[in-house]
């Protein structure tokens, strides 16, 4: 299963989907990680080292155009051996594997014209998909520019993560909206560090809703370490983990049938 993290800024799009990654790797399950975040923090997030970072697929030119050529875009260029090249293994307790690719983001690939690595990205995250039967989790920039580009055509899952806010709410229902134009349908609202009240029927918003508190000794973490494992709600966490992947998997049931 393919599944995307979408939101605002800050609202816990990374954390959520490096908790994912973790307890499917706990589980025994062969999960890519993929951070097409500007922020490149899933790695450190999923207890990577800075130094230990991959370089972003963006960054790499010399891929570009080996790849998608000059002039003339190859739309469809070969990309089986790209993850396994370009993967950094991270740390992971159990029988699992979790791998991190790091696209960096198209927006900030210098000003001139984004195709090359925007084709390049787009076939390497549907290479993932339609190959391999793996987990890929794709931890997406902010806002809603990675739905404008397309470039999670061929995921089966989104989950749209936001506090509970008016305004937040609204980007969230937008990213709904623009992502079942896109055909993925299968959505759950995520609401971080929600301490209850009326959630407004806001058009486009996920009808599937999961709570995540707010985490003190998350909070408490951060202050001395990027990485959100490990934390003394690590058992609250891994529920909550599973509630959200049950929601999908209903999603995926309910399109199919
Ligand atoms: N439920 C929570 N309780 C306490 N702290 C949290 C919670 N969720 C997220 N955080 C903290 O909030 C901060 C922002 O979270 P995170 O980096 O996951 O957001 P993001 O949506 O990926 O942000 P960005 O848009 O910058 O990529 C992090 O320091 C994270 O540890
Ligand atoms: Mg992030």
């Amino acid at each position: 299963m393919k599944i995307a993290f979408a939101g605002k800024g800050g609202v816990g799009k990374t954390t959520l989907a490096a908790w994912t990654a973790d307890l499917l790797a706990r589980q025994g399950k062969s999960v890519w990680l993929v951070d097409a975040d500007t922020a490149l923090s899933l790695g450190q997030a999923s207890g990577l080292a800075v130094g230990a970072l991959p370089q972003p697929l963006i960054l790499r030119e010399d891929l570009i155009r080996e790849r998608i050529g000059f002039g003339v875009i190859d739309l469809n260029p070969t990309v089986d051996d790209l993850p396994e090249k370009l993967c950094v293994e991270l740390p992971c307790e159990g029988p699992g594997r979790k791998r991190l690719l790091v696209m960096g983001t198209v927006t900030g690939a210098g000003g001139g014209c984004a195709c090359g690595p925007n084709a390049l990205l787009k076939a390497l995250l549907s290479h993932i998909v339609l190959d391999r039967d793996e987990w890929v989790l794709v931890d997406l920039e902010a806002g809603v520019e990675h739905l404008g580009r397309g470039t999670i055509q061929g995921v089966d899952a989104l989950v749209v993560v936001s506090e509970p806010s008016h305004r937040g709410l609204e980007t969230a229902a937008s990213i709904g909206r623009m992502a079942a134009d896109l055909g993925l349908e299968n959505q759950v609202l995520a609401l971080n560090r929600f301490a209850g009240g009326e959630i407004p029927a806001l058009p486009g918003l996920p009808g599937t809703v999961m709570n995540l508190p707010f985490m003190p000794g998350l909070a408490a973490k951060q202050l001395a370490d990027a990485s959100v494992l490990g934390l003394p709600e690590s058992e609250q966490v891994d529920r909550l983990v599973m509630q959200l992947l049950t929601a999908l998997a209903t999603g995926a049931k309910a399109q199919a049938a």
